[in-house]
């Protein structure tokens, strides 16, 4: 009987590899992420809405994550709408999936994002004749569109990034001039915090940004979340996103989380973690396939990464790749078309160098 089956499954790996054209995924022989760091934080992934029709993601998935995030599909553009009249009204088709699969598959789900200048659409911030809301037109639109989104999420979405990117380091007072600031004023980020908390009392909420490793920006943020925490502002986190690059210096990281976590109360979600293999956002020459080495430099920054994840697990409750496999990476398109490969699973769903120095991060 054994041997049947032993027969037959070689039959099938066969039969799929002469009929896809390449290997198929064998996440049964290797280790599982969620697992490995059990004990030390939840690993999320960022995703778009198509990989729930498509089984290899899936079973990819469902072996590695234990959390996850939309990786655009609860943004304010992708659930406000607004009718002919100018009525708001609110589209949950596409977001309600990602609860039902995490709940299906036993995953936490984080909730990406509710404040932000980006992908929310400039009419939000307008009345109907294209002028720009009152700041208490604006707070209580603010108002309830929290209450909306979190409340019905509330108990199945465990953390939400309620203000996301609201520093520039270039301003006088470090906060950026978005729309949300020139509305409100810049106590918009405590009011999103205060709504988020009445409309899920559980939920954990987040302050969330990039480059928060650099000195000038982290100092900022650090300002400013320890301030809220001191006024009693319902903020339980620094989200730090970590789209990072092969030159960008990991001992950095390391002192903004010790930094970081000397807030007292505060916790830290590594939220969107990916490394380019470049070393910087507009490289001189662009690979057709990853040389061997760049691998291995990138395998070898990413040890190091979760070697100071794993050293501050005090703080660290959760860290999310943004992303599933190299060719879904936002980095593919964001700064023109262009080859990267920042994650840890490559096109064809096969464990990379990276892969491996982050599972034997933790025998250190
Ligand atoms: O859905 C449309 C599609 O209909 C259209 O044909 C296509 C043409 O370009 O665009 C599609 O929308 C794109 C969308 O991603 C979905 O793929 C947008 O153009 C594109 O701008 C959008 O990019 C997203 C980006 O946020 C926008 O700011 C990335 O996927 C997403 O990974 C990225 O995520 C952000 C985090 O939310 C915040 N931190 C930085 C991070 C990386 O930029």
């Amino acid at each position: 009987m054994k041997k049947l089956i032993f027969a037959i499954t070689l039959l099938l790996i066969v039969f799929t590899v002469i009929i896809k054209g390449g290997p198929q995924p064998m996440s049964s022989q290797i280790p599982s992420l969620k697992d490995v760091f059990l004990q030390d934080f939840k690993i999320g992934v960022a995703l778009p809405v198509r990989v729930f029709s498509n089984s290899m993601d899936v079973e990819l998935i469902t072996k590695h994550f234990n959390s996850m995030t939309a990786e655009n599909e609860m943004k304010p553009e992708s659930i406000l709408r607004r009718d002919a009249s100018g009525k708001i009204y609110y589209d949950f088709t596409v977001a309600d999936r990602y609860i039902e699969f995490a709940q299906k598959h036993g995953m936490v789900v984080r909730g990406h994002t509710l404040v932000w200048h980006s992908q929310t659409p400039e009419w939000f911030f307008k009345d109907e004749k294209g002028n720009l809301l009152s700041r208490e037109a604006m707070i209580e639109r603010m108002r309830e569109y929290i209450h909306t989104v979190v409340g019905r999420y509330r108990g199945k979405v465990y953390a939400w990034d309620v203000v996301n990117e609201a520093v520039d380091e270039n301003q006088p007072d470090g906060l950026r001039r978005s729309l949300w600031y020139q509305v409100i004023g810049p106590d918009y980020i405590e009011l999103a915090f205060k709504f988020a908390h009445e409309a899920d009392p559980d939920a954990l909420l987040f302050y969330n940004d990039y480059n928060e490793f650099f000195p000038k920006k982290r100092d900022i943020i650090f300002k400013l979340v320890k301030e809220m925490r001191e006024k009693g502002v319902p903020i339980h986190g620094i989200g730090m996103q970590q789209h990072l690059t092969l030159a960008d210096n990991v001992g950095w990281i390391d002192i903004a989380i010790q930094k970081f976590k000397t807030i007292s109360g505060i916790q830290i979600h590594i939220t969107e973690l990916d490394v380019s293999v470049y070393k910087s956002r507009s490289p001189s020459i662009i690979y057709q396939t990853p040389p061997l080495e760049v691998l291995k430099e990138q395998a070898e920054f990413y040890r190091k990464l979760f070697e100071i994840y794993r050293k501050h697990t005090d703080v660290i409750t959760n860290v999310t790749f943004w992303g599933l496999k190299d060719d879904y990476s936002w980095l593919r398109f964001f700064f023109g078309r262009r080859n990267d490969w920042p994650l840890l699973f490559d096109e064809n769903y096969q464990p990379k160098p990276a892969f491996w120095s982050v599972i034997e991060s933790v025998s250190k």
